[in-house]
């Protein structure tokens, strides 16, 4: 080891051995088209890096809904992940074969009547 030069620290097989290096990516379905994402990654974050800004629409309204807080409490992402609806895609981690669909596409809107809306 050259005088000056600090040596590694980092034992081989610690997470921070492969500082820097991302997983390989795998690929998931979102609305039917295949995605490519990092393992782990929130599925909204994959999105957003995809260039998806439209996470789904309102069930009322029909307006556009997106990310807002990122952490999990606003629910404004949700997404129906492997047939589960109201998925929080801001937390829902990515993996290989994930099926994701956005909800309450605006062809599906239908009037609710007060009962529905319980
Ligand atoms: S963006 Fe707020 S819960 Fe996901």
């Amino acid at each position: 080891m050259p005088k000056g030069r600090l040596e590694p620290r980092v034992p081989a097989g610690h997470p921070w051995a492969t500082w820097g290096r991302l997983p390989q990516p795998v690929t998931f379905v979102v609305d039917g088209i295949p995605v490519e994402g990092i393992p782990g990654e929130p599925v909204a974050m994959a999105l957003w890096a995809q260039g998806v800004r439209v996470l789904g629409w309102n069930e009322e309204s029909g307006e556009p809904r997106s990310l807002f807080c990122t952490i999990g409490h606003c629910f404004e992402c949700r997404m129906t992940i492997d047939g589960k609806r109201d998925q929080r895609a801001c937390l829902f981690p990515v993996r290989e074969g994930l099926v994701v669909e956005r909800q309450h596409r605006p062809e599906e809107l239908r009037p609710l009547d007060g009962m529905e809306r319980l």
